[in-house]
């Protein structure tokens, strides 16, 4: 059976790594004592379309060597992953947002192989030891030999995976899906009850059209990772609620309670990714000697929420908010 560790076991950590057991692989979750200590009994992993499992995983509190290593912390922990991950030989699979990830574990692990994956969907923690898969897509990892264990094992499970062999571009498309985030994390609401408003999604529109302006300037190639391509998903956003319902089931299923992590760590007070998502976009338009205003304008809420500001706004409030920062 593949030998695979996970090394983060949080949200999308425990799932993976407990669907992947699902099938049989012979996973070690990596993680802290809080977390660890509620899977003692099982870890239950369960699908959007159906389907429950309790498995019992190996658990460790300090990193251990695998086939395959599947960095699963946060973006600003990835460093302190790296170096933790010293010791190790298996080849790492970043499962983490953003395009930064990857760049940073080469740097730091020089010699060893690194590839990219990408987490297309949003995992809700249902209470201790229960991760619930919140959306639809497929998971997508990096076109190599040394993916063979993670497509076996996830082939076992029943779990589908794309091997890719544009994965920056797919990284860049799931960062351009990611600036919800920091939207649904302001608004306050599960994913699905904001996105049915269009008022939310005007923004998350506007937030869209201005990464993929930046991206064609700099001449970075975006995926298409769900039915509708890249560019025409802000005029899909913008629609009216009526045939926006209509349409948005066959792009994407939601949850009802699935709600962005983003949303989770302000909820929990711990430091967002918004710098590697939102932020991302913010550093492009300045490496191109031009401004993002709606993207940096979410970085700045986001900021003040980590700080205990406000984070229940209405759709209205947020774009005069978002207007007065680029007024
Ligand atoms: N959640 C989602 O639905 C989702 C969907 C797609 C992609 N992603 C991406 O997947 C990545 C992980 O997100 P997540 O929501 O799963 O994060 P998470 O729930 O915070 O899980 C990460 C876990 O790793 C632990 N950790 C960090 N450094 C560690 C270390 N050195 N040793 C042991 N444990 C360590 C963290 O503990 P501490 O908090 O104590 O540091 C935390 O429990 C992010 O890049 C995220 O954007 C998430």
């Amino acid at each position: 059976m593949p030998r695979i560790v996970i090394f983060g076991a949080g949200a999308i950590g425990c799932w993976i790594g407990g669907r992947l057991a699902v099938g049989g692989a012979d996973v070690t979750l990596v993680g802290r004592p809080r977390v660890l200590g509620e899977l003692e009994r099982g870890l239950q992993v369960s699908e959007l379309g159906g389907g429950q499992w309790t498995v019992h995983p190996k658990l460790s509190t300090e990193a251990i060597d695998g086939e395959l290593i599947l960095v699963c912390t946060k973006s600003a922990q990835t460093a302190d992953a790296a170096r933790a991950l010293a010791g190790t030989t298996g080849t790492i699979v970043s499962m983490q947002n953003g395009v930064r990830n990857v760049p940073v574990l080469r740097e730091l692990l020089p010699g060893r192989r690194v590839l990219a994956g990408m987490v297309p969907f949003n995992v809700v923690k249902r209470g201790p030891g229960s991760y619930h898969r919140g959306s639809g897509g497929t998971l997508a990892v990096e076109n190599s030999d040394a993916a063979a264990p993670l497509t076996e094992a996830s082939l076992r499970a029943d779990l589908a995976l794309d091997l890719r062999d544009d994965m920056l571009p797919v990284q860049w498309a799931k960062l351009v899906m990611n600036l919800n985030n920091a939207i649904n994390a302001l608004s306050g609401r599960p994913l699905a009850d904001e996105l049915a408003q269009r008022g939310y999604r005007q923004i998350l529109a506007a937030a869209q059209r201005e990464a993929l302006d930046l991206l064609r300037a700099a001449h970075i190639e975006v995926a298409r990772v769900t039915i509708v391509p890249p560019r025409w998903m802000p005029r899909l956003l913008a629609l009216p609620d009526p045939l926006f319902r209509r349409l948005a089931g066959r792009v994407v299923a939601i949850d009802p309670y699935a709600r962005s992590s983003m949303w989770d760590d302000l909820e929990a007070r711990r430091p967002t990714e918004v710098d590697y998502i939102n932020g991302e976009v913010v550093a492009l338009a300045e490496r191109l000697g031009t401004h993002a205003p709606v993207n940096s304008g979410l970085v700045r809420l986001v900021r003040e929420a980590e700080g205990g500001g406000k984070r229940d706004f209405s759709s209205d409030e947020l774009r005069h908010a978002l207007m007065r920062s680029t007024a």
